[in-house]
């Protein structure tokens, strides 16, 4: 197989609001030699985003988006993802809904997170939800994002035993943990890899 260089990487951007732990593992997949994309761009919804620190530490271009006027901020943000020859979207932990505009406009190249086994348990609180109803497995899944919220095309989804005892915090610790390697995995399994 040919090498990919930074040259013919495909150029991304994540998308993010809080920690960005799904972040920093996508960026470590994108430095793998043979990994299909770069990271060029970190956007965030929120100024105060601990994931943002990534940018500093890794190199990588970053820029806030407050999203209070929708409007105004998607046109700020595609010509900024224009500019910077952005060809695909990964999601991460971000907190705000895109408008179907931006969404067509990036139709199939955007991608999502959720920290549930899709379709249950679409939108917040999802650990929550699944113990209260005392699902005995949850789990990730990563999907493609469409105007619906959460409901897009399966890519991969990872199970988790939900056991005894679980909290929602044990359970999103567990969950997160597989996060970090199924996005990766559906990113390649997207590139054919
Ligand atoms: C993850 O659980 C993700 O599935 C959800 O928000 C969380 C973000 O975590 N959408 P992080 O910011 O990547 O650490």
């Amino acid at each position: 197989m040919a090498t990919l260089t930074g040259l013919n990487k495909t150029k991304t951007a994540v998308f993010i609001s809080g920690k960005g732990s799904n972040l920093k593992s996508l960026i470590k997949f994108s430095k793998i030699k043979d990994s299909p994309i770069s990271i060029e761009l970190i956007i965030s919804s929120n100024l105060k985003a601990k994931g943002l620190k990534y940018g500093k530490i890794f190199k990588i271009k970053k820029k806030v988006f407050d999203f209070k006027n929708k409007n105004i901020s998607e046109n700020r943000l595609i010509s900024t993802l224009k500019k910077n020859e952005i060809k695909m979207i990964f999601l991460a932990g971000f907190m705000k809904i895109l408008s179907k505009n931006f969404i067509k406009r990036f139709k199939g190249k955007i991608l999502n997170i959720h920290p549930s086994l899709l379709p249950k348990y679409k939108g917040l609180n999802t650990h929550r939800r699944a113990l209260d109803n005392n699902e005995k497995y949850s789990g990730c899944t990563v999907h493609f994002v469409n105007s619906k919220l959460d409901s897009g095309k399966i890519i991969l989804q990872k199970k988790v035993k939900v056991l005894k005892n679980e909290t929602e915090e044990t359970l999103a610790k567990k969950i997160l943990v597989e996060e970090h390697k199924l996005y990766p995995k559906a990113i390649l399994k997207i590139f054919n890899l």
